[in-house]
């Protein structure tokens, strides 16, 4: 824990200073995207205040983040969304909520941030009203869908409400996150979550030879919306038998319901006969590597995935991808162009897209190169030059004395 930025430290020329809020400490995708996007956010001084301590903290350090954490009771902070609007629960994640945003609230005004962005769904909530406590110019990030196919809906009209009220900007992942909003058509800007390209030595891709075996890939935390199992039972109907592999890369992260689901993956692969053909390799930090083997890529988010950074990386790896239709996949792939869309859930039809790319090298290829390009689209700069116009005027409006 540090706590190197001070209140009036001179900056160097004058970088905005934002403090960035997140209540999660562990590499999951949302802290995975802020640190992608603090590192690409040359003109501003961050600040990291996290509600737990987690490997987060250490990685945000050694980029050079500050990183303060201010812990969080864990009932409230550890409050999964699944529960949240359920009878009974929310009185004690409301009181401590409010009491964590008035610290949260004293502790910035001590620090006196030019801004405050946050990061994370409860982050939002509790960081929102910290910031409007202390008088700071306040950025939400939404990276969720507010939908009742994700929240219930008690939880999601409440925090579209909120949205629609604490912040001054509201920034989103993906037009299909922007969708889920009440104020959709006016101030919610998109900010599509940057992956960088590999360098030459993260890119450079084994030599394949003969015996290798066909390797088609997932990646992504292990919970049933990512839909791990639809990829195993479509591998299962379309190889049975094979010589394909199937890896999966990713953990449970949040709770037991992720726990028992990853114990379930392998309870499936049993039973479908394919266990000694699938490799679950646990979370991994290089995900490069992991890439580097898999010859197709597959998505499989039952949901609409509000964004969908892995398949960016499937991307730039030049690993051809197949992706369930809808949310972010659907602005990110075109579909027969850059990757293949299938109806999510859909496992028919998944084991006839692998099928057919798996049958057909041309089309790989034409796809792989295709999203070579596609993917420039999702690039740091273009990410950090949308905030950075955002963040000017969110200055130029509320505090013109302060910059001056
Ligand atoms: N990831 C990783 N190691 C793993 C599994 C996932 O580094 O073992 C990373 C993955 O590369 C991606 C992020 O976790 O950068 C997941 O982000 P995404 O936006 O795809 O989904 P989210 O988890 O945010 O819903
Ligand atoms: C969230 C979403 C994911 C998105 C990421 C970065 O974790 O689930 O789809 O890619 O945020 O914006």
């Amino acid at each position: 824990m540090t706590n190197d930025v001070l209140p009036n430290s001179p900056t160097p020329r004058q970088k905005m200073r934002v403090a960035y809020i997140d209540h999660v400490a562990q590499s999951s995708g949302a802290e995975i995207a802020l640190a992608r996007l603090i590192d690409a956010l040359h003109d501003v001084d961050p600040l990291v205040i996290l509600a737990e301590d987690g490997p987060l903290v250490a990685s945000l350090m050694a980029s050079g983040v500050s990183v303060e954490v201010l812990p969080m009771r864990e009932r409230t902070r550890d409050l999964r969304k699944d529960r949240v609007g359920s009878r009974g629960l929310p009185i004690a994640a409301l009181v401590d909520t409010t009491a964590y945003a008035f610290r949260l609230a004293r502790r910035l005004r001590a620090l006196r941030p030019d801004l405050v962005h946050t990061n994370s769904l409860k982050a939002g909530v509790y960081g929102s009203l910290a910031a409007r406590l202390a008088g700071v110019p306040v950025v939400w990030h939404l990276r969720d869908r507010l939908a009742a196919d994700y929240l219930r809906r008690p939880a999601v009209l409440v925090v579209r409400a909120l949205i629609a009220i604490l912040p001054n900007s509201v920034v989103v992942n993906s037009e299909a996150t922007r969708a889920t909003l009440w104020l959709r058509k006016t101030n919610a800007v998109v900010v599509y979550s940057p992956v960088s390209a590999p360098d030459d030595t993260q890119r450079a891709r084994r030599q394949r030879t003969r015996h290798d075996p066909f390797v088609i890939g997932m990646v992504g935390r292990i919970t049933r919306w990512k839909g791990q199992h639809v990829l195993l039972e479509a591998f299962a109907r379309a190889f049975p038998g094979g010589s394909e592999v199937v890896v999966v890369v990713g953990a449970p992260m949040f709770g037991a319901a992720e726990a028992g689901y990853a114990e379930e993956l392998r309870e499936m692969s049993r039973t479908w006969g394919i266990a000694d053909r699938v490799d679950f390799r646990g979370f991994r930090d290089d995900i490069w590597a992991e890439l580097s083997r898999m010859d197709i890529f597959v998505h499989a988010s039952m949901t609409p995935e509000p964004f969908g950074q892995v398949i960016v990386e499937a991307m730039l790896a030049g690993v051809p991808v197949i992706a369930s239709a809808g949310g972010g996949p659907s602005e990110i792939v075109t579909d027969a162009v850059d990757g293949l869309l299938y109806p999510a859930g859909d496992i028919d039809a998944l084991a006839e897209l692998l099928q057919r790319l798996r049958g057909d090298s041309r089309l790989r290829s034409q796809l792989r190169n295709n999203a070579r390009i596609r993917a420039e689209r999702f690039s740091p700069e273009a990410a950090a030059s949308s905030v950075m116009s955002l963040y000017g005027l969110l200055l130029a409006s509320s505090w013109p004395a302060r910059r001056m």
